[in-house]
């Protein structure tokens, strides 16, 4: 450290803490490394869609495999189901979405911009225009947030119906058939991993609010009487799992939404937040819907969706406590979770500390040099690997630079192969966040990667 630098230039960089990460940090790392692109780019992009590359998508796999290995597979009381995007357009008026899903919205008349009135800050959407605040502002109209689309190659013949805003209503209308053909009884669960679409009036930080994104849903059904317990343990539940895949509790939050803001299918709901760069923002929102949904589809489509169950010899329509989170959320949490800016030997090293089960590349495989038959050795070692998990061959650089580029793209573990190997089949293995390494034997690399990356909790 050179003395001579005042100390307001010293202390950031000598104390972590007091470094602080802005959104922009994040979106440039995802961008250099390839884990998020704007869509479209070539073309000047399109507001509110994102694509995912090749770190990117193994990372959100990693999240929706993780999270369905908890709560379906780990479980003998929730199934799955993969539905259609596209549904009847009668499911949307029965569940309420044509009536009630909008936000409101206000246009500027100076400026022609819409927002969301709720979101709507003068300072901020109207930068350029500082006789804009505010003064010429619309009233407030509701703008619903589905997307259209129609099916049918004739214009007077189609089907004029909307890409799902929500991935849960296929679950109730296929209620019937999925507990019928799987034998499951209530209390029992439904499990959904998919795409859903809004036209949100104004997308932003990054991929926090996208119009194309992927939803993880459960609807968990069991009795009317038993809805409040059962919201308790799926409290628990579902906070659990963000701590099993890696999230910093004390960034972590519950924020329980009064009567006035519920959703119309719901009576109460209480969402997971996380405290983003740009401030608290929702993860996931638990409700409890009732049976609002199964009476609205028994309604529209005249078809009878209570339950028999023989057991009480009593017919009912069963309550729904549905967890409902995001994965795209899920991934800006720990991508912001995991970055870190650190100084080693003098230098500033960035590094992605992503949970060892949830990181897009398991293992780098390294040779020390080139040259004398280490690359081919390595080479070799890292093709018996990739069967096992997903890794990656270096060979480009000095290997403290390769080391590096690792560690922004979130690798837990480097395994470097050196003069040594040639005479003992050993390798050393660097941990990506204490730097610290150790010396193995080839053949049991890929048990120590494994158990450090299984989904299989302690
Ligand atoms: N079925 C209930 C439902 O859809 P929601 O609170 O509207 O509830 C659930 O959405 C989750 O979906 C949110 O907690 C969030 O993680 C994710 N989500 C909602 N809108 C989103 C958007 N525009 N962009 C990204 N994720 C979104």
């Amino acid at each position: 450290m050179t003395p001579f630098l005042p100390l307001v230039e010293r202390v950031p960089f000598f104390y972590p803490q007091y470094w602080s990460i802005t959104l922009d940090n994040i979106v440039s790392l995802c961008k250099r490394r390839g884990f998020i692109f704007q869509s479209s780019a070539i073309y000047g992009g399109i507001n509110g869609c994102w694509d995912f590359g090749p770190l990117g998508v193994e990372l959100k796999n990693n999240i929706k495999q993780d999270w369905w290995y908890t709560f379906v597979r780990q479980r003998d009381d929730i199934v799955g189901l993969d539905a259609s995007i596209i549904m009847h357009p009668d499911v949307w008026k029965a569940s309420g979405h044509v009536d009630e899903f909008h936000d409101l919205l206000v246009e500027c008349k100076e400026c022609k911009k819409r927002f969301r009135e709720d979101q709507y800050n003068p300072e901020e959407d109207c930068p350029n225009k500082p006789h804009c605040k505010g003064e010429h502002l619309s009233e407030a109209r509701a703008f619903n947030m589905m997307l259209k689309t129609s099916l049918g190659a004739s214009e007077d013949t189609a089907v004029h119906t909307y890409l799902r805003p929500e991935t849960c209503q296929s679950i109730f209308v296929d209620f019937k058939e999925v507990y019928s053909s799987s034998r499951m009884k209530v209390p029992f669960g439904i499990a959904q991993v998919g795409k859903a679409f809004r036209n949100e009036i104004n997308p932003r930080n990054f991929i926090f609010r996208s119009r194309e994104f992927e939803q993880m849903e459960i609807e968990f059904f069991c009795k009317p009487e038993d809805e409040e317990p059962y919201f308790e343990q799926w409290k628990k539940d579902v906070w659990q799992w963000y701590l099993d895949v890696g999230l910093t509790e004390s960034k972590m939050r519950w924020y329980s939404h009064p009567q006035e803001t519920l959703a119309h299918y719901s009576s109460r709901t209480e969402d997971v937040e996380y405290e983003f760069p740009f401030g608290w923002g929702e993860l996931q929102g638990l409700a409890n819907r009732g049976s609002y949904d199964l009476t609205q589809h028994t309604k529209h489509s005249g078809k009878d969706l209570s339950y028999f169950d023989q057991q009480a010899n009593e017919r009912f329509t069963p309550s729904v406590i549905e967890p409902s989170a995001g994965v795209d959320r899920t991934a800006l949490a720990l991508l912001c979770d995991a970055y870190h800016e650190e100084e080693v030997e003098g230098e500033k090293r960035t590094v992605m500390k992503l949970h060892p089960r949830i990181a897009p590349i398991k293992a780098a495989i390294l040779p020390l040099v080139k040259k004398d038959g280490l690359a081919e050795l390595a080479q070799d070692f890292e093709k018996t690997l990739r069967k096992k998990f997903p890794t990656f061959y270096d060979q480009a650089g000095a290997i403290g630079r390769r080391y590096r580029r690792m560690d922004e793209a979130g690798t837990p573990f480097c395994i470097c192969l050196d003069y040594d190997t040639k005479e003992d089949q050993t390798v050393t293995v660097r941990d990506r966040d204490t730097m610290e390494q150790v010396r193995l034997p080839m053949d049991d690399v890929a048990a120590y990667v494994e158990g450090k990356c299984t989904n299989e909790r302690d």
